[in-house]
This record gives C-alpha cells, sequence and structure tokens, in this order.
C-alpha cells in the first residue's frame, strides 16, 4: 500500500435522514474526512435520492469537504446548481447520457475547476478502465463502483479489483473504491492502490462509529 493519503468517506446514503445533520456531527467527530453524497435520478439508476438542496443542507451543518457523486444521466445541466450549493468534488458517470459526445467530459470537468471545485469520473462495475483513460490527465478523481450503483448494502464485487490495479499504474491522482466497504474489502481495495474508501451500511450502521472508521485505516 503506497503513501498517499488514505480518506474514508461515509456515504450519507445510509444514514438516518430523519436526523441528518445529527449524522453528518457523528460521522464527522469520529473523524471521517469527506462526505460522500450519493445523488440519483431514477433514470440512470432505477432510485431517487437528493438534490442541491440537500446538498445545501449538508454544507451548513459540517466543514468537511462533500464528495458529490452523481448517478444521473444529463449531468452537466446539473452542475451550476450543485456547485452553488457547496459541493467540493462532482463525480458523474462516464455511461451517462448526456457524456458520450466528443468533448461533453472534458467540458464538465472545465466547468467544475473553473468554479475551484473537483472533477471526478466514475465507472460502473460492467465498465472498463479504459473507457476513464482518456481523460486520466484532466481528472482529480476516479471512482470505480464495486457495486451496481443505485443502492446501499450490497454484496462488493471483487471483478472490480483488477480495474482499481490497471488504473493505479495510469493515474496518480485519487481512486475512490464505493459499495460493499467494509474492513476486509477496504483491505482489498487499498493494495489494489484505491486510496478513498466509499463506506455506508458498514460506517453508519455501526454503534461505535469511531472505531469503524478506525477498522477502515487498518488501524
Ligand atoms: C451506491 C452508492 C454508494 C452506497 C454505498 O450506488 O454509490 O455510495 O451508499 O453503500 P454501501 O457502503 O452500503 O454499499
Ligand atoms: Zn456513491
Amino acid at each position: 500500500m503506497s503513501g498517499r493519503r488514505l480518506i474514508i468517506a461515509p456515504s450519507l446514503l445510509a444514514c438516518d435522514f430523519g436526523r441528518l445533520s445529527e449524522e453528518v456531527q457523528k460521522v464527522e467527530e469520529a473523524g471521517a474526512d469527506w462526505l460522500h453524497v450519493d445523488v440519483m435520478d431514477g433514470h440512470f439508476v432505477p432510485n431517487l435520492t437528493m438534490g442541491p438542496a440537500v446538498v445545501d443542507a449538508i454544507r451548513r451543518c459540517s466543514k468537511l469537504p462533500l464528495d458529490i457523486h452523481l448517478m444521473i444521466d444529463h449531468p452537466a445541466q446539473y452542475v451550476r446548481p450543485f456547485l452553488d450549493a457547496g459541493s467540493s468534488s462532482l463525480t458523474p458517470h462516464v455511461e451517462a447520457a448526456g457524456l458520450k459526445a466528443p468533448g461533453s467530459v472534458e467540458m464538465l470537468v472545465d466547468a467544475v475547476h473553473r468554479a475551484k471545485a473537483r472533477a471526478g469520473l466514475a465507472i460502473r462495475p460492467k465498465t472498463a478502465a479504459e473507457a476513464l483513460k482518456p481523460y486520466l490527465s484532466v481528472l482529480d478523481l476516479v471512482l470505480v463502483m464495486t457495486v451496481e450503483p443505485g443502492f446501499g448494502g450490497q454484496q462488493f464485487i471483487p471483478q472490480a479489483l483488477p480495474k482499481v490495479r490497471q488504473l493505479r499504474q495510469w493515474y496518480q491522482g485519487d481512486i475512490s473504491v464505493d459499495g460493499g466497504i467494509t474492513e476486509e474489502t477496504g483491505v482489498l481495495c487499498r493494495q489494489a492502490g484505491a486510496n478513498v474508501l466509499v463506506a455506508g451500511t458498514y460506517v453508519f450502521k455501526s454503534s461505535a462509529t469511531r472505531h469503524t472508521i478506525q477498522t477502515l485505516r487498518g488501524a
């Protein structure tokens, strides 16, 4: 495992939304590095979650970087509202409708960078690492889904690990893994070269949050 900074990013998808500010505070006090926010539109994935208004609410109860995972079609249409809401990074999917046209990913990345935010790009489990390769020089973050996007609490897909290994050979920026991350699968991902662990269920369903986050750090 490298000396690259390890980031633990609890996914708020698994929190109790009726107590959002307390849940945010709980993971912040327990040592989280970033807050991961899963945005779903009911088209790109068969589920609906939060929009810019919720990101704005989270921004007002935490100082942590907000890592926004956009599981939506036509993400470019929503870049401005999510940036205005206080997003620190925006990570749409390379498979999203609206990002297939030549130059469209680069335009989105530019818009994010002009707002001094970080730009990421994500791939589904069935998408090859090669799909990210043309963009690596302009990206701050890549995200490898380790479950099918759409829902928390699923089983980790080990076939994602070779993709992480491949990406680490090409890319020195942040490599994030998302889905089914626990102490055990977290170690496998770190060994493969990931340095950002997104974990929803494992962190929020734990009764000892600080300890759980430490287990992800390998401490
Ligand atoms: C799934 C989301 C994940 C999800 C992970 O589409 O991208 O961030 O919250 O949840 P767990 O850790 O429960 O698999
Ligand atoms: Zn996510």
